[in-house]
């Protein structure tokens, strides 16, 4: 697999933020260079210490933050090999299906020339909503790669598809990409 690849992480607002963590573990790992971008959702869910901490970098969350280098961060940010959300909320699916670009996740997504990739993660009757198939439907056939969320307990209690895929598979999908 291609080690040193630059690697764009966004993190949304999902309890499977978490796992990224696993996910920035396993590019690190591989010798990649993450930088991790968070919807201020995410920060909710997990503490941009602990990503800063595992990939070694800053993160990123704030659009307006004065930069450390003259050019906007969205444009630096966009300046990777590969972008994967992982979570991805159904907000940020609609966000980027309809190139919304209201937060420094969605605006540096609408910049890069680089592949995406998106695992979603969300409650099943998101998931399944028309509107959100709509919207993975047409990313898809924008050449957008989406995984496949799996079957299993979520975490609102119910059962069904929605579930993120494991850290390990979204790591092997994107040495596919
Ligand atoms: C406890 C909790 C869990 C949530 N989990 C998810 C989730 O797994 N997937 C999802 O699409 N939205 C989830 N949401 C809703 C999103 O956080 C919400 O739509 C938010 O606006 C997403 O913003 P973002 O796309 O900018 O990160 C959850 C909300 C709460 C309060």
């Amino acid at each position: 697999m291609d080690m040193g690849r630059r690697i764009l992480l966004g993190v949304t607002g999902s309890i499977a933020a978490y796992k990224a963590a696993e996910l920035v573990r396993l590019f690190v790992k591989n010798g990649d260079e993450v930088r991790v971008v968070m919807t201020p959702a995410a920060t909710k869910f997990v503490g941009p210490l602990t990503f800063q901490t595992l990939s070694r970098n800053p993160v990123y969350i704030e659009e307006f933050d004065r930069p450390a280098e003259w050019r906007p961060e969205h444009i630096s940010l966009a300046d990777c090999d590969i972008a994967v959300v992982a979570p991805a909320s159904a907000n940020t699916i609609a966000k980027l299906r309809y190139g919304l670009a209201d937060n420094l996740l969605t605006s540096t997504l609408l910049a890069t020339r680089a592949p995406v990739v998106l695992a979603p993660a969300m409650n099943d009757g998101m998931w399944e909503s028309p509107v959100t198939q709509e919207n993975v439907a047409a990313l898809a056939a924008r050449g957008v790669k989406v995984l496949v969320p799996g079957t299993g307990e979520l975490a609102c209690g119910t059962v069904g598809l929605g579930r993120m895929p494991e850290p390990a598979d979204i790591f092997a999908a994107l040495a596919a990409s």
